[in-house]
């Protein structure tokens, strides 16, 4: 597995500029202004900075941007890296410096001469986040370990605090990322509850429940989905007490398909192997129980993730067969290719009887009309509760994961009705996105405030974005652990 970049704070020094090595980062205001290490910077290169802001390199700038000079003369550094960032930096700016600077590092060790910047700590969380690699498939001589970045700093203790929460939703983010594109041979039901389990060392409570308990407990939609697998499967509860005793926790449920081959209903091959990353919604829900847990969150959250693999096989589910889902309604399984509703319904179901959550949220990579709908830009956000959905799309807005409201209602849930049981499982092609919401609903119990996410269009992208590589993207942890943090949190 992945780990994060070491970073750490240091005191601020511009003495030793001279001597250090590696990369070295210095800051300069958008309106021109060296900053104290720029200066000095600037005086050992004898006036390179100077020279730069008087024939206008920075005046097309953005904040957040950098400047390379490489080799500068006057110096052991192996490279220069002007950053551009006024002392008081948006959040948004910061993150988005210590992004851009990872992606120039490359792995190299670091040195930020952050100064007196008010929001280093957010340029640590953005060096984390986009230092991420998935390499542990690759034999080649890929760099052997990740460069440090060291943040020299006026206030280094204090800095260091404030940044520690960030750091840990980092490494959750990264948790995320690495289930997600880890392959299935690899992330088999059992590898990743053994996963969710090592996390136990961080104070959460786990639970794996196997085929013989989701049987007793009447999850017969979960297992008809995982039936034609060898891969058993399984559902994992974590719980992270760290709220009030009495406090009704928040309920996170994801969609573990931990491949997606369709089962009867089979995919056609080209693409197929995206279907590795069909278990997104639980991978975020176990990121976001890791971020929880490092930075002690002051809630009581519950994770559940339901764990399967959809192969077709002589045991598999058919098309036309009917089964019983743990609340009693029966579905008729049009299309074994629509399983992440089916095994959703019952792990929500589930978590809303042992738990009766003040909230529930589900997360899955959920179909593929969301992604016709809203590209890879937006996740689909459908919701039973003004207040909670708004206060989701606050803090996704808030932490730059996109993500757009869409509508649930009668019209499109009676295009469930099925003939002999009591839902179908498809909706047919018209909204196909709203349908799965529609049968998700139907598993929501009167008062609990819910939202589901479809997840399929960002979970995992072709395309690098500004916080993360090709790949996987983490998506929702940031959000999800905000909305914890001003909704779910005690004083
Ligand atoms: N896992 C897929 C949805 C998906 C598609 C995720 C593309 C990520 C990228 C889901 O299980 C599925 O197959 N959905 C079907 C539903 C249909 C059969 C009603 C779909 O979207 O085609
Ligand atoms: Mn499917
Ligand atoms: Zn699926």
């Amino acid at each position: 597995m992945s780990s994060l970049t070491p970073i750490t704070f240091a005191e601020f020094n511009t003495s030793d500029l001279a001597e250090a090595e590696g990369r070295v980062v210095v800051v300069v205001s958008p309106d021109g202004t060296l900053e104290p290490a720029a200066r000095t910077a600037n005086r050992l290169t004898k006036g390179a900075i100077m020279r730069m802001v008087e024939q206008g390199a920075f005046e097309k700038a953005k904040p957040g941007q950098v400047i390379s000079l490489a080799w500068p003369a006057g110096m052991k550094a192996e490279a220069l890296d002007v950053l551009v960032l006024a002392r008081a930096a948006t959040t948004a700016e910061a993150r988005k410096a210590g992004s851009a600077l990872a992606k120039r590092a490359g792995g190299k060790s670091v040195l930020v001469m952050a100064g007196a910047m008010r929001r280093a700590d957010e340029l640590a969380m953005g060096f984390a986040l986009r230092s991420y690699r998935f390499d542990t498939h690759k034999t080649a001589d890929v760099a052997a370990a990740d460069g440090a970045l060291t943040i020299a700093h006026k206030s280094a203790d204090a800095m260091a605090e404030k940044a520690a929460p960030l750091l840990a939703v980092a490494e959750g983010v990264h948790m995320t990322r690495d289930l997600i594109n880890e392959p299935a041979n690899v992330l088999t039901t059992t590898e990743f509850a053994a996963r969710a389990e090592e996390m136990k060392s961080l104070g959460l409570e786990i639970e794996v429940l196997d085929e013989a308990a989701l049987e007793k407990l009447g999850m017969r939609t979960l297992l008809s989905v995982g039936q034609g697998s060898d891969s058993p499967s399984k559902v994992v509860v974590m719980q992270w007490k760290g709220g009030a005793k009495d406090a009704a926790p928040l309920a996170l449920v994801g969609k573990g398909v931990v491949f997606d081959t369709g089962g009867i209903s089979l995919k056609p091959a080209g693409g197929m192997e995206d279907m590795t990353m069909d278990m997104g919604g639980a991978g975020v829900v176990t990121g976001t129980m890791r971020a929880l847990a490092l930075r002690k969150a002051k809630a009581n959250v519950v994770g559940l993730i339901g764990l399967v693999e959809n192969m077709p096989s002589g045991n598999a589910t058919r098309p036309g067969d009917v089964v019983t889902s743990m609340k009693g309604d029966t579905v008729e399984v049009i299309n074994t290719d629509a399983e992440g509703r089916l095994v959703l319904c019952d792990v929500m179901w589930y978590a809303q009887e042992r738990f009766k959550p003040a909230g529930m949220i589900d997360l899955a990579t959920l179909t593929g009309a969301i992604i016709i709908g809203l590209g890879h830009e937006n996740a689909g956000v459908f919701s039973n509760d003004d207040a909670l959905c708004n206060a989701f799309l606050k803090s996704a807005a808030a932490e730059g994961e996109g993500a757009w409201r869409m509508p649930l209602g009668k019209a499109y849930d009676d295009q469930l009705k099925s003939r002999i049981a009591d839902m179908k499982n498809v909706g047919g092609r018209p909204a196909g996105s709203i349908t799965a919401a529609q049968f998700l609903q139907r598993f929501v119990q009167d008062g609990t405030p819910w939202i589901h996410l479809d997840i399929a269009g960002v979970a995992s992208v072709k395309t690098e974005t500004d916080f993360a590589p090709k790949g996987a993207t983490g998506w929702g942890v940031i959000a999800l652990n905000r909305l914890v943090a001003d909704k779910f949190e005690a004083e």
